[in-house]
């Protein structure tokens, strides 16, 4: 298994154009099982979760041309309606599958989904809320099998909490459904929004995506059509974070600082100084950060995916800081790793107390999740010494070739196999 060395004490230099968001090219990429035509993708991330796509997708039918950054997905001959073990356990994301293969085959199974090691992760609201679109679900030997009894009818669901991958399911396949849905309390993030886009393009019946109601007119069948992903605002982030936390002057290019406003909220009122432009962030050195106290919460909120990061700034901040996990249980697998970095965090039930004015020490780490894994290398930028992170294809799934984009910035990091 691939480790990465960092070695610390180390500037961010320069500038980095952020990469299109996983989050949004997973659902978007799916979406190409809703139609019988060509979907053009541009701003493809190279990352680990997006090749695993790929390969479900095309163990359905679909045949997918790729070209560097731009793909097209053609779904006209699909043979397939089974999603194995094996390439669902990868990824929790492939439940997205789920309801686009009910509204071509009007039956699916689906091996139940893997991913990060965080929490249960259960998929109940996906399922509650394609059921009310007319599916009957069974749960057998880990799979989950679907059918669509006579057809899938709109309809109004109200989700008891704003899931986002459950949100991207019913938006999919409501489009294919006879008449209107409305989702009520659905998720707000930008991801959402970018999948709207892209199936407006292709033709589909979406209004009210970035709001907490959703409203979809299904129609008979898609259109050809080209879609550029938006940028991955958690990479954006956690550069933002790297460089406040190695008191770097660095830009952080092609992104929209709109979709980043909890983070900019929270880290200046640690007093990082962050100067906004139309499309780059840049950050400039400070002495001194705050510590703070914060929740995670479904957007606008500040997001999970960027507590781990978050956490590793806090404890260099002056004064302790508080980080309360709200949307996934056990969501502190790198506390344990931080402190053998030389931390001080302690969990008391969904909140991590982070002692502040730590100096990091370079140690043998472990990554376990994706986002946990990229707060070590945070940490080890800034430790005195070499930091070995062990288990890196938790990184590979969400960070494009880490050694090199963050290697290109001036850190020295190297992969031995
Ligand atoms: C997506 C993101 C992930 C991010 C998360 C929250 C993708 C591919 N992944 O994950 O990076 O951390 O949003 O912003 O976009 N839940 C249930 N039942 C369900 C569905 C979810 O109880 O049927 C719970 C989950 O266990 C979790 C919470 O709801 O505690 C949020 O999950 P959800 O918003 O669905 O996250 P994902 O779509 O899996």
């Amino acid at each position: 298994m691939d480790k990465i060395i960092i070695d610390g004490k180390s500037n961010l230099i320069g500038s980095i154009d952020i990469p299109g968001s996983k989050n949004a090219a997973l659902p978007i990429l799916v979406s190409s099982l809703l139609s019988k035509k060509n979907l053009k993708i541009h701003n493809i991330p190279e990352v680990q979760d997006i090749k695993s796509m790929i390969q479900l997708l095309k163990s359905f039918g679909v045949s997918v041309i790729k070209k560097e950054n731009e793909v097209i997905l053609n779904a006209k001959n699909l043979k397939n309606n089974i999603a194995d073990y094996d390439l669902v356990r990868k990824m929790r994301a492939s439940i997205l599958v789920l309801g686009p293969l009910l509204a071509r085959f009007k039956k699916a199974t689906i091996s139940l989904p893997g991913g990060c090691a965080i929490g249960t992760r259960p998929i109940d609201i996906h399922l509650d809320s394609l059921s009310q679109l007319g599916v009957k679900f069974k749960i057998e030997n880990g799979f989950v099998k679907g059918v669509v009894e006579k057809e899938l009818v709109g309809s109004k669901i109200i989700l008891p909490f704003p899931s986002v991958g459950a949100t991207e399911n019913l938006i999919m396949t409501a489009c294919l459904s006879k008449g209107t849905t409305i989702i009520k309390n659905s998720a707000k993030e930008p991801e959402i929004i970018d999948l709207a886009k892209s199936l407006i393009a292709m033709g589909a019946k979406i209004s009210g995506s970035g709001t907490n109601t959703i409203i979809i007119k299904g129609v008979q069948n898609l259109k050809e059509a080209n879609h550029k992903i938006m940028f991955d605002r958690i990479t954006a982030g956690t550069f933002i974070i790297a460089a406040v936390m190695t008191k770097s002057k660095f830009k952080i290019q092609n992104v929209n600082s709109k979709y980043l406003k909890s983070l900019i909220q929270v880290l200046s009122k640690m007093k990082a100084k962050l100067k906004i432009q139309k499309n780059s962030i840049i950050v400039v050195p400070t002495s001194k950060i705050n510590g703070i106290n914060i929740n995670t919460a479904p957007y606008p909120g500040f997001p999970t995916d960027l507590q781990a990061q978050m956490m590793a700034l806090m404890c260099l901040a002056k004064g302790n800081s508080k980080i309360s996990e709200k949307i996934f249980e056990n969501r502190f697998l790198h506390v344990a790793e931080l402190n053998r970095l030389g931390a001080n965090i302690k969990v008391v039930k969904d909140t991590a107390l982070i002692e502040g004015n730590v100096r990091f020490r370079g140690a043998q780490v472990m990554a376990s999740d994706l986002r946990a894994s990229v707060s070590l290398v945070l940490a080890a930028l800034c430790a005195e010494g070499k930091t070995v992170i062990n288990r890196v294809y938790h990184l590979d799934r969400g960070y494009e070739k880490i050694e090199k984009t963050l290697g290109n910035c001036g850190p020295t990091i190297t992969r031995k196999k």
